[in-house]
């Protein structure tokens, strides 16, 4: 198998690296707009590089997008027109029409798409979707999910984000619909700014809580922060009317009890999501191997990164305006 890679920057030298490493994969051709970028990352990785407008001439089984959000768009696309099946890493594009507007090009087509939603192959969160799905939890009264970053990412980052709802939240938000199996109904969000001044000049906040009514009347939580200090927190509490289950409670997690006689975690607390996600990243590439071989279907579509971004929306709208926000106010 031959898979091209268009964006070598953070994600993408690590997808690069992984990709490599699959026995199955021969190998591994990248581009991105810094042609320098490219080659340097190719260089460090043993692959090939080679200029962005040639990338689809390179004779590509499969593509992974890893590029700027930006881009992804047209990558997406113009893959699809070549009938060559692709991994998109999230979001399909920065806003809703422009999500749409990929849905509806490729709404037609039976090559297959992949949005990179890394959480549905953790082995946690999977355990959790499969705890509900066979009831021994009970009917579910609670979901608390937590997306806490240990630092800001940098100003110029923050401007082009979306916001944290669309760029960090949308994780929390596509897990609790994969884990439930329900859609949400309603939701009501707030943010605050007490960090660093830019993400008050971006029009967005460095921490943020959304309370979530699900179609059946379940109720979730999400947490948002971009100054955890004591580490890389994201975690999912799934609780029912029989019993409860949690994501992401491990020898890692940054929690420090204060409780008499209770032992602390031993650490060290993952530093960030490359760390705290690896092994779902590589199981997630994995399984894009399946799509592009034809043993599998693809297991994370556009419609399901449009429908976590439908509640990102619903959560700004609802924070900037200050009230409850109803999905069907905002689908389109
Ligand atoms: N699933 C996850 O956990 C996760 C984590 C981090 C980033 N992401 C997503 O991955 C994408 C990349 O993020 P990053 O942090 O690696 O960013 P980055 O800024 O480190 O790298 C982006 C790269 O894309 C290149 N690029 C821009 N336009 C291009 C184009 N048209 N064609 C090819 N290359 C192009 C840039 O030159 C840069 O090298 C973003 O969309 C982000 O949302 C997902």
């Amino acid at each position: 198998m031959r898979l091209g890679l268009a964006g070598t920057g953070r994600i993408g030298t690590a997808h690069a690296e992984t990709l490599k490493g699959f026995e199955e994969v021969e190998s591994v051709v990248v581009a991105d707009v810094d042609t320098a970028r490219a080659a340097s990352a190719a260089a460090k990785l043993g692959v090939e590089s080679v200029p962005l407008e040639d990338l689809f001439a390179a004779g590509l089984d499969g593509l992974v997008v890893t590029a700027a959000t930006d881009a992804h768009p047209g990558l997406i696309i113009a893959a699809v027109d070549a009938g060559i099946p692709v991994f998109c890493e999230k979001p399909v594009a920065a806003d809703i029409p422009g999500t749409l507007a990929v849905i509806d090009r490729i709404g037609a087509s039976d090559v297959p798409v992949q949005i990179g939603f890394q959480r549905r192959f953790d082995a946690g969160y999977a355990a959790a979707r499969a705890a509900v799905a066979s009831g021994e939890l009970g009917w579910l009264h609670t979901l608390r999910a937590t997306t806490f970053d240990p630092a800001p990412p940098p100003a110029e980052y923050v401007a082009h984000s979306g916001g944290l709802f669309r760029d960090c939240g949308v994780h929390d938000f596509d897990i609790i619909r994969w884990v439930s199996g329900r859609e949400v109904e309603e939701v009501y969000a707030i943010g605050a700014n007490r960090g660093e001044q830019f993400f008050a000049d971006a029009g967005d906040v460095d921490t943020a809580a959304a309370t979530l009514t699900l179609d059946d009347g379940t109720l979730a939580t999400v947490s948002l922060t971009r100054y955890n200090g004591a580490g890389y927190d994201v975690r999912l509490d799934v609780l029912g009317s029989v019993s409860g289950v949690m994501v992401g409670l491990d020898d890692r997690a940054p929690l420090r009890s204060v409780e008499p006689g209770v032992a602390p975690l031993p650490g060290p607390a993952y530093p960030g999501f490359m760390e705290r996600f690896r092994p779902a990243y590589t199981t997630e590439l994995k399984a894009f191997l399946d799509v592009v071989a034809g043993r599998a279907p693809s297991p994370c579509g556009a419609a399901d990164a449009l429908a976590a971004f439908y509640i990102a929306e619903a959560c700004e709208v609802s924070r900037r305006e200050r009230r409850p926000v109803k999905l069907e106010e905002v689908r389109r």
